[in-house]
C-alpha cells in the first residue's frame, strides 16, 4: 500500500480514503460516494483495530467476511482495498499512540476509556500509509468525527476530513455492523434510540431549548422500553463535545443504549429555527 500510494502521488494524482472495520453496509458505502468526485483514486481500508476495543468488548466476534466486503466495495467503484494484518499495523514492540484530550473524555469516552486513543492512533497510521489527501467519516459516530477533525487540525495533518450523514434503515434505525447481533425482538426495541432523537427534534421544533427538559423526555421514553439500558443521553456542541444547556446554536443530541448485550449509539444535530 505504501509503495502504491507513493507511485500514485508521484504521478500527481490525489487519494481519497474511507477507513472501515468491515462488516460493510450502505452507511460505509455512502462514504465512498461522498468523496468519489473529490479524488482521483478511492481507497477503502478494512481493519478490525484491536487497540480501540476494551477488555470484554466485541473484538473477537466482530463480523469478518472479506469476500463479501470486497464484492461490495468493487461494485461501488472502490479502486484499492487496503486489508492489512494485525502484525503489519502493530509490529512487535509497538509503543507509539496518538491521543486527543478533552473531546474524548465524555460520551463514549466515559465507558470506553481506551477507545478513542485506539481510533486516533490507527487513523493516523492509515493516513500516513495511504498518503490520502481527503478522508471521509460518518456522522453516525459523531464524537469520532469531531475527534479526528481536531486531531488533523492540531497535528497539521494535511488531510481534508469530510463528514457524511447517517444512513438509516427504512424504519429509521441507524445502520451499524452491530445491528447483526440483535435478535428480531431486540431489533424492534432498538428503534427506541431513533424515536428518542425524534422526540428531541420535535421538542426543539416546538420551541423548547432547555436541554435538561429534552433529555428528561428522551430518558423517560427509553426507560419504558423493556430490555433497554441507557448508558448516556447528552446534548453537546458538535465540534468540541462540551455539554450544552440551551439549544441556541447547532446542538448534537447523542445517546448510547444497551439493548440486551448489544451497545448501540445514535445522534442528531438540531438547531433553533
Ligand atoms: P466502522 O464502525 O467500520 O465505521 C467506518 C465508518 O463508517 C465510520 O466513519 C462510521 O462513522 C461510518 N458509518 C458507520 N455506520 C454508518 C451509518 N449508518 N451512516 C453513515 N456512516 C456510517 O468507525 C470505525 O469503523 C473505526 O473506528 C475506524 C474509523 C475505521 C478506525 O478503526
Amino acid at each position: 500500500m505504501q509503495k502504491t500510494a507513493l507511485i500514485i502521488k508521484r504521478s500527481g494524482k490525489t487519494i481519497g480514503l474511507v477507513p472501515t472495520m468491515g462488516g460493510l453496509h450502505e452507511g460505509h458505502l455512502s462514504l465512498l460516494d461522498a468523496i468519489r468526485n473529490k479524488c482521483d483514486v478511492l481507497v477503502a481500508s478494512i481493519f478490525v483495530n484491536p487497540v480501540q476495543f476494551g477488555p470484554g468488548e466485541d473484538f473477537k466476534r466482530y463480523p469478518r467476511d472479506f469476500q463479501r466486503d470486497e464484492k461490495l466495495l468493487d461494485e461501488r467503484g472502490c479502486d484499492i482495498i487496503f486489508y492489512p494484518s494485525d502484525d503489519e499495523i502493530y509490529p512487535y514492540g509497538f509503543s507509539t499512540y496518538v491521543n486527543v484530550e478533552n473531546l474524548t473524555d465524555g460520551l463514549c469516552g466515559k465507558s470506553r476509556p481506551v477507545h478513542f486513543r485506539g481510533v486516533t492512533t490507527v487513523v493516523t497510521k492509515l493516513f500516513l500509509i495511504t498518503r490520502c489527501d481527503i478522508a471521509c467519516f460518518g456522522q453516525k459516530d459523531g464524537q469520532q468525527a469531531a475527534v479526528i477533525k481536531r486531531m488533523a487540525r492540531d497535528l497539521n495533518i494535511p488531510v481534508e476530513i469530510v463528514t457524511a450523514p447517517i444512513v438509516r434503515e427504512s424504519d429509521g434505525m441507524a445502520m451499524s455492523s452491530r445491528n447483526n447481533y440483535l435478535s428480531p425482538e431486540e431489533r424492534k426495541r432498538a428503534l427506541c434510540l431513533k424515536k428518542a432523537l425524534d422526540i428531541a427534534e420535535h421538542m426543539v421544533a416546538e420551541g423548547e431549548c432547555d436541554t435538561t427538559e429534552i433529555i428528561g423526555e428522551m430518558r423517560s421514553f427509553i426507560e419504558l422500553v423493556e430490555g433497554a439500558e441507557i448508558e448516556y443521553i447528552e446534548a453537546v456542541d458538535p465540534d468540541d463535545m462540551t455539554p450544552k444547556q440551551k439549544v441556541d446554536r447547532p446542538t448534537m443530541f447523542a445517546l448510547a443504549v444497551k439493548i440486551g448485550k448489544t451497545r448501540l449509539i445514535d445522534n442528531c444535530i438540531v438547531n433553533v429555527n
